[in-house]
């Protein structure tokens, strides 16, 4: 290490001899050249004590706890060379299940028992990892509630040690994929990164890890919605409550520097923004999945969901801080009822699928398994497929800006949709599903007309749909389509049925 770089200057070793002797190193000057002479002198003087300063303060860094170190946004080189952990081939070979990934669930002691309500939603028997808290928890026993069962571990107590801006925890929590690595269990692919509010649609997660090769180096999630808090943390960072995942090479690297990583990034707000300035060290790119929802939203995310983009959903989250999904259900109840056509045909839940009704002039938006939206004129495809902006930015709570298009949810209650809501999924043999969805109020206020009405006078909605095939989503994304059969008796007005089919090679919407 170069300590005395900007020391030796032109002057600096032109009267090296004469600074040996340290009477002779201050002395009175009498000329002008010796005003030079003392001042070159002077400076050599002051480089030395910084030089020497500079190395007792990097040792003593690197040696003592990282808690009683002082400075501010002085160290930034790693004081320590950083030590790879030692990774060892996975040999897991043949096609990814769930059981290759290793979920790493932040959570806390003192929320855990409510928080582990969103968790027990989508963990299973084949799920593995485990949720850390910061202390030990007590938990009841209760062998039918399977929240219980989730495997809970108390992060290692290193993490205590550093330093910190704004959140403590935040410094744990990204500690927690070290945690993690450290238990070297056996056949793990890929470690998932969640919140404990996180919701994570495993099948999805699966079919969307198995596009890209485990034994290299991938950093894969969502960013924020909000534009607002992707300028204040960052767009090319996965944000953590979408979770996020992290192949096993690139998880052995980052446990290895995650320590330096910490002593560096004192000054940042979250785990997530830790994590993702650790992995951009070692030079590896955010990879977005369209899937991962962070949900930085306020309101209704009716809107949203009803218009997801055309790619598996692998997450949700913040839905405690939101409406609930559907109307007249709380959060907890809502997504069992989401879990019901999910479970039927993963691949496909919430896709979104439009269609009009050309004897009536109507426009159809299914999001299937959730919901759909009725309009009595006519929308095009570009505009369905734009979310309706029944929410608010996450921060400021404004109309926007927002990662992708909206469009406003206009005052006339004539130019908002009717909306129907899932209430019914069930098997057609093993290869296809029949959902039902029944009008459901969002208060979007009375409208007189008469093409209006006749929308409202349908009650009850039935789709039917094959099952998404396999390969579906390993091939280019198109959206499928549907059609509005022609029912037939007296329930006509009052019930309608669709039917979702793929579209054919020439077709348009
Ligand atoms: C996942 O694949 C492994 C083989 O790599 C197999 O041993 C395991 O049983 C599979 N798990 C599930 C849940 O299918
Ligand atoms: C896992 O759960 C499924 C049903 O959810 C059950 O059929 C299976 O036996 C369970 N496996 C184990 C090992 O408990
Ligand atoms: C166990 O859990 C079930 C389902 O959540 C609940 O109905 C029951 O009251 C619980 N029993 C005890 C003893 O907590």
């Amino acid at each position: 290490m170069k300590l005395n770089r900007g020391c030796s200057g032109e002057h600096g070793h032109h009267h090296h001899h004469e600074a040996l002797k340290f009477s002779n190193f201050f002395f009175m000057p009498e000329r002008p050249r010796d005003y030079l002479v003392l001042f070159t002198r002077v400076s050599v003087l002051t480089c030395l004590i910084f030089s020497v300063s500079l190395v007792l303060r990097i040792t003593f860094l690197s040696s003592s706890s990282a808690s009683d170190y002082s400075s501010s946004y002085g160290l930034r080189f790693s004081a320590v060379p950083q030590k790879a952990l030692a990774l060892p081939p996975t040999r897991s070979l043949g096609p990814i299940n769930i059981s290759h990934v290793q979920f790493c669930i932040a959570g806390a002691a003192e929320t855990w028992l409510d928080r582990s309500r969103y968790t027990s939603l989508w963990w299973r028997n084949t799920t593995r990892g485990f949720v850390w808290l910061d202390k030990p928890v007590k938990l009841p026993k209760n062998n039918s509630d399977n929240r219980f069962s989730i495997p809970v571990r108390v992060s290692d107590s290193g993490w205590t040690r550093f330093r910190f801006s704004s959140s403590r925890a935040a410094v744990r929590i990204a500690r927690t994929i070290w945690d993690s690595y450290q238990l070297k269990l056996p056949d793990v692919r890929w470690f998932v990164m969640g919140d404990d509010d996180t919701i994570f649609f495993t099948d999805n997660l699966v079919k969307v890890l198995s596009k890209y090769d485990h034994e290299q180096m991938w950093y894969i999630g969502g960013n924020s919605e909000s534009v607002e808090q992707d300028v204040m943390h960052a767009y090319d960072m996965a944000f953590g409550g979408g979770g996020f995942a992290i192949s096993r090479p690139l998880a052995a690297r980052l446990a290895g520097a995650m320590d330096g990583c910490l002593q560096r990034y004192f000054y940042f707000y979250g785990s997530d923004q830790r994590i993702a300035a650790c992995v951009s060290e070692i030079g590896v790119p955010f990879t977005e999945e369209r899937g991962f929802h962070q949900l930085d939203i306020r309101g209704d995310p009716f809107g949203f969901l009803a218009a997801h983009p055309l790619t598996p959903l692998v997450s949700l989250h913040h839905l405690g801080f939101l409406d609930s999904i559907f109307p007249n259900k709380n959060p907890i109840e809502s997504l069992r009822t989401l879990t019901k056509p999910y479970n039927l045909d993963p691949h496909r839940i919430l896709q979104q699928v439009n269609c009009h009704d050309r004897k009536r002039q109507w426009s159809i938006s299914i999001s299937w398994g959730y919901s759909i939206q009725i309009y009595s004129y006519f929308l095009s495809a570009k505009e369905l497929e734009k979310p309706l902006q029944t929410f608010k930015t996450w921060r400021s709570l404004r109309n926007g800006p927002f990662t992708f298009n909206t469009r406003p949810l206009k005052p006339d209650p004539c130019q908002r949709p009717v909306t129907y809501f899932m209430d019914g999924a069930e098997d057609v043999r093993d290869s296809g599903t029949k959902t039902w969805y029944s009008v459901g109020d969002k208060n979007y206020g009375y409208c007189g007309k008469r093409e209006h009405s006749r929308v409202t006078r349908v009650k009850r909605i039935l789709v039917t749909s094959m099952k998404m095939a396999p390969e579906y989503w390993n091939k280019a994304p198109r959206r499928q389509c549907c059609e509005v059969m022609d029912g037939g008796g007296r329930r006509k007005e009052k019930e309608m049925s669709i039917r979702i089919r793929k579209c054919r090679s020439s077709e348009t919407i």
